[in-house]
């Protein structure tokens, strides 16, 4: 079998998602390099969710505390994010942090040589040389994927961690959100024959793209994406569903489907992406946002998600309501992270053996 560094990118970049996914892999099937969210399989899905769960509860001790620092202290990572992030990059870095890795950081590229005119393949090529591990979120779709690729003909192919790029992929967002969907469930019948709505901007949030991708691990999951018929999900995500054999609907009527369904996935409107000023300001989001009666639609059991940022599509209000799991679901991601990076470093058995 081929290995990445013996395609050229053309060649690399004409195979499908399928046929790349092998290429990335490490023996045990888990990610060498997380790119993107079709890389889990149900088998790596279980896997990360019960070893964040095992950190989880090694990390309420003292001695669990250091047992994790001791994993990875001769390993660095580089934490390159060249796109505004506050849970993403912190809940990264403390990940990192629990595992005993020492860290580095680029977050705007006018501090960077990129600002002398340096190529990003060359900056990501100096980072591998300094680093273990480089987690990056970038404007730019694919780039993740071309870095990772253009370091594997070189003598430091560390793993590459996307950590959102461009409208594209989320991979590590998707999993913890699947992670708080899978607690959430977990003594209720578990994730199966569930109903996930989106709401929002779902043409530009990455986030949705990638959850509703590894949800079709799940069997009988249904999917409902609500948002202004501008702002609705692309055709590639209902055409990947209809391939999976996964039931969707699309909608712009969130009142009428919040007592169906059993998660909501909120979302922002990204007008940081909108081609001419003020372009999503024009459109009327008025009936996608949530407060208290919308919350009283909302069956008892179901569960209230959110990538977070938020600005005004969950109101403060319903922060206290037992079902509001967005705080819980941000945490996941600290608990996620550290799962993955233990899981691409090869320490998910010693962690078992705690
Ligand atoms: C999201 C992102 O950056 O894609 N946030 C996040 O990672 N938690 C969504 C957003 O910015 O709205």
């Amino acid at each position: 079998m081929s290995t990445l560094h013996d395609l050229s990118w053309p060649e690399y970049s004409a195979l499908s998602i399928e046929q790349k996914v092998p290429l990335l892999a490490r023996p045990d099937g888990m990610p060498y390099h997380t790119l993107f969210a079709q890389q889990f399989g149900r088998k790596e899905l279980d896997r990360i969710c019960a070893l964040a769960t095992k950190i989880r509860f090694i990390a309420k001790s003292r001695e669990g505390m250091a047992f994790l620092a001791g994993l990875l202290p001769h390993k660095r990572a580089m934490i390159y994010f060249t796109q505004p992030s506050s849970r993403t990059f912190l809940s990264f870095l403390s990940a990192c942090q629990i595992l005993g890795m020492r860290t580095g950081e680029v977050r705007d590229s006018a501090v960077s040589s990129e600002f002398k005119g340096e190529s990003r393949e060359d900056s990501i090529r100096t980072f591998s040389s300094y680093f273990d591990l480089i987690v990056m979120r970038t404007q730019e779709k694919g780039l993740a994927e071309h870095s990772a690729w253009a370091l594997s003909s070189s003598d430091r192919p560390v793993p590459i961690l996307n950590a959102g790029s461009g409208k594209d992929q989320h991979p590590t967002q998707a999993l913890l959100d699947i992670y708080t969907l899978h607690r959430s469930f977990e003594k209720r019948g578990g994730l199966r024959n569930r109903t996930v709505m989106y709401v929002g901007d779902l043409a530009r949030g990455r986030t949705v793209r990638s959850l509703s991708n590894l949800l079709t691990n799940y069997e009988g999951i249904r999917h409902v994406f609500v948002a202004p018929p501008q702002l609705q999900i692309g055709q590639d995500i209902l055409d990947m569903l209809r391939a999976h054999g996964a039931e969707y609907e699309v909608s712009d009527d969130m009142r009428a489907w919040l007592p169906r369904v059993d998660a909501v996935y909120m979302t922002r409107i990204q007008d940081e992406w909108d081609e001419t000023k003020g372009e999503s300001a024009r459109i009327d989001t008025s009936r996608f946002k949530i407060g208290p009666d919308e919350m009283r639609l909302l069956g008892p059991n179901a569960i209230l998600m959110h990538p977070l940022p938020r600005r005004d599509e969950i109101s403060t209000e319903c922060d206290s309501d037992p079902r509001a799991k967005y705080w819980r679901q941000m945490r996941n991601g600290m608990w996620v992270r550290t799962a993955l990076i233990a899981a691409t470093f090869d320490c998910g058995e010693a962690i078992d053996r705690y």
